[in-house]
């Protein structure tokens, strides 16, 4: 991660967090005096999460306030490593799969098409800053 011009970090939001497997390896990546804290060995290095999840926790939604993926990535890669942290967020994503989501099939095809549009224009934003 010292060595990256750009972070690219898949976050599929698993019982409102990040998966294990993630949070594992921000055990071993967030190291006190090295590249957590001031001086950090990762200042400023660009992060892109891509947080995809099932369902829907933007304001108005019955599960508002529950998502701890941003929230905790934020702080974590922001925060505690300095890095820029950007986020794409495709929800919806199980809306295909289960009858009683049938209702928000378009608000997750809408979410997909937000999400690719955003993955290029922050990916051709990353490259601009390599270049
Ligand atoms: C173990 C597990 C827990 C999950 N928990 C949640 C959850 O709390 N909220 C949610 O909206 N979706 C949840 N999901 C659905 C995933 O976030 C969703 O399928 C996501 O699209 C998976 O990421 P991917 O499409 O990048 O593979 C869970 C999925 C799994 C496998």
């Amino acid at each position: 991660m010292e060595n990256a011009d750009v972070v690219l970090i898949a976050a599929p939001m698993y019982n409102l967090t990040v998966p294990s497997t993630l949070k594992a390896w921000l055990d071993h990546v967030i190291i006190a005096g090295r590249s957590a804290g001031p001086g950090s060995s990762v200042a400023g290095t660009p992060v892109y999460v891509v947080a995809s999840r099932g369902g829907s926790y933007e304001p108005g939604t019955p599960r508002e306030g529950t998502d701890y993926v941003r929230n905790y990535l934020t702080a974590v890669l922001g925060g505690t490593l300095g890095m820029e942290v950007d986020f794409i967020v495709p929800e919806l994503t199980r809306a295909h799969l289960h009858p009683a989501m049938a209702g928000l099939v378009p608000k997750a095809e809408a979410s997909r098409a937000k999400a690719f549009e955003d993955a290029v224009t922050k990916g051709k934003a990353a490259a601009r800053r390599v270049a």
